[in-house]
């Protein structure tokens, strides 16, 4: 069994690192909330951050002007904490690819679709979810995939599917596939402290 310190990047309302903690503090996982950050001091993960007790740091332009400084702080953070897996969870940021090469790869990012379809730039919140439902598509759900340096493009790792119904409307959908993504967030690090899922160090990030 691997248990890893886990830092979390949110922007928002955080609710699928709060799925993650959960598990952790259930004692299914046995890995570690380390860290968060986020580039909004008022976001719901900022209070989840209180509420659980986890370090919080609110990393953006506004804390660091130069996104060079921020990239460094942020593997400072990285050494003092002694971190080994990276999950984004709604982080509306690019990971640099520095902070990729120093997380050995091991960045795992959510997706509400089915990559490779409606991802990439662009790609996020209802904007997704509308356009599943404007072309008409079958099915919809949610993928756990690793980050590199283009935005939803890297290894898929975990996905799973929903029937997108005829009176679904965007926000029913989101609804539904954050549903999915609740379960298979976690579920996938649970297959990665089991080693039934390896990432390999990344041949290049950039
Ligand atoms: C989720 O739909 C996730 O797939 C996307 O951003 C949303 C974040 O939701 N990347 P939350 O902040 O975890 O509630």
């Amino acid at each position: 069994m691997k248990c890893y310190n886990i830092a979390f990047f949110a922007s928002h309302n955080g609710s699928n690192m709060q799925s993650i903690i959960e598990q952790i503090k259930a004692g299914i996982l046995c890995s570690k909330a380390a860290l968060i950050i986020s580039n909004n001091s008022n976001s719901g993960a900022a209070e989840k951050a209180g509420r659980y007790g986890i370090p919080f740091y609110h990393i953006s332009s506004k804390t660091h002007l130069d996104e060079n400084e921020r990239t460094a702080f942020i593997s400072e953070l990285y050494d003092e904490f002694d971190i080994s897996l990276t999950v984004l969870a709604g982080y509306m940021k690019k990971f640099p690819p520095e902070l990729i090469r120093k997380a050995n790869g091991m960045v795992l990012n959510i997706h509400p679709a089915l990559l490779p379809k409606f991802g990439g730039e662009g790609m996020f919140g209802m904007n997704v979810h509308k356009a599943v439902i404007q072309s008409g598509e079958q099915f919809s759900g949610a993928t756990v995939h690793l980050v590199d340096s283009e935005y939803d493009r890297g290894r898929i790792l975990l996905q799973e599917s929903l029937e997108v119904s005829p009176d679904d409307t965007p926000e029913s959908l989101a609804r539904r596939v954050l549903e999915i993504e609740h379960r298979i967030y976690p579920a996938l690090i649970k297959m990665l402290e089991l080693e039934s899922i390896k990432i390999p160090m990344p041949v290049s990030t950039v």
